[in-house]
């Protein structure tokens, strides 16, 4: 997986994804990250890539053409005959999930734009954008902390970036459940035992436990989530004993 970031400000990107789980990945080969500085491509001596905006108001815009000559470097680089995907990071796009985070986790190739200051002139964007996606309804100074959580994201279901292979797609979201609660030593935690079953062995019985957590959690931290999750009649009749019950269960 070879990820290009077109930004103002490379180092966010290659110093957050150098370290921990990604950081190992890049070690290893499983994934690439390329940030590319569009101020690079910058057409006058002082390395200016934003101006004022038509129609005044607040703020600068960045220019389009730097931004489309960085673009087009990345094109030369990658050499794909397959179309590839250029995401822009805005609030004005579909909410990031898991889904579309596996799905993306199939390309070999994937280019991030990260917008600053007021935007990006909308040519460029017309020009070059595939894809818009935000990660939240909030607004943030710029796109790079998104391109990272999507990155954070995406690696993570490369084959090979998690030494664990099973363990990306038994946790959280998966099958629109949040994840089982986790113990390790001591046994007993100043008062506090960890729970019978997961000490017994019984494998059968512990896969029955880890799953009826997981239908717990959703339906008291994430209801919403349950819409989507396929549930036996057994389940259901849990979560409406949840809904009523609350913590009590
Ligand atoms: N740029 C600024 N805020 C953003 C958000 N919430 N998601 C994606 N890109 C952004």
């Amino acid at each position: 997986m070879n990820f290009y970031v077109m930004t103002l400000f490379p180092d966010m990107i290659n110093n957050a994804m150098s370290e921990s789980i990604t950081g190992r990945a890049i070690k290893s080969g499983y994934i690439n990250v390329n940030a590319v500085n569009i101020r690079d491509f910058a057409d006058n001596k002082h390395n200016r890539v934003d101006d004022y905006p038509y129609g005044g108001g607040a703020g600068m815009v960045m220019q389009a053409e730097p931004v489309y000559m960085c673009y087009k470097h990345i094109c030369e680089k990658i050499q794909s005959t397959k179309p590839l995907h250029v995401v822009y990071l805005t609030p004005q796009g579909k909410t990031f999930n898991q889904k579309m985070a596996a799905e993306y986790a199939h390309e070999e190739n994937l280019i991030f734009l990260c917008g600053h200051y007021e935007g990006i002139d909308e040519r460029v964007i017309e020009e070059i954008v595939t894809d818009f996606v935000s990660i939240g309804d909030y607004v943030l100074t710029g796109g790079e902390l998104p391109a990272l959580v999507m990155m954070d994201t995406i690696s993570r279901l490369v084959p090979g970036v998690l030494n664990n292979c099973i363990s990306a797609y038994t946790e959280s979201f998966s099958e629109n459940l949040l994840e089982y609660p986790q113990y390790t030593r001591p046994e007993n935690w100043r008062g506090k035992s960890v729970p019978p079953i997961l000490l017994s062995g019984h494998h059968k019985k512990l896969a029955e436990w880890y799953r009826e957590q997981s239908v717990i959690r959703t339906a008291l931290f994430r209801p919403d989530l349950l819409k989507k999750a396929e549930l036996t009649e057994k389940e259901k009749e849990l979560v409406d004993k949840v809904v009523r019950h609350g913590e009590q269960i």
